[in-house]
């Protein structure tokens, strides 16, 4: 990883089967992990030269730099 200062963001499921997808960087933006939280878990993670994008798929609770967000609603 080159820029270790770079964001982070931390996600709280809030139910179970909540995908945090990476996408990645470049001109060529696909899908490149997809992990899977239950209920209550939490993942931090970061952007990277590999990650320019964080896509969440179901209820969870975001927390970044700019604010706090909750997904699926
Ligand atoms: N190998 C990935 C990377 O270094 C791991 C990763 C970092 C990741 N941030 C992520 C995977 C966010 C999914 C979502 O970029």
């Amino acid at each position: 990883m080159k820029n270790f200062q770079a964001d982070f963001i931390m996600i709280k499921a809030l139910e179970d089967g909540v995908n945090v997808i990476g996408l990645t960087r470049g001109s060529d933006t696909r899908f490149h992990h997809s992990e899977k939280l239950d209920n209550g878990e939490v993942m931090i993670a970061q952007f990277t030269e590999h990650t320019s994008a964080i896509k969440i798929r179901g209820r969870a609770e975001i927390s970044t730099s700019f604010g706090e967000m909750q997904s699926g609603d």
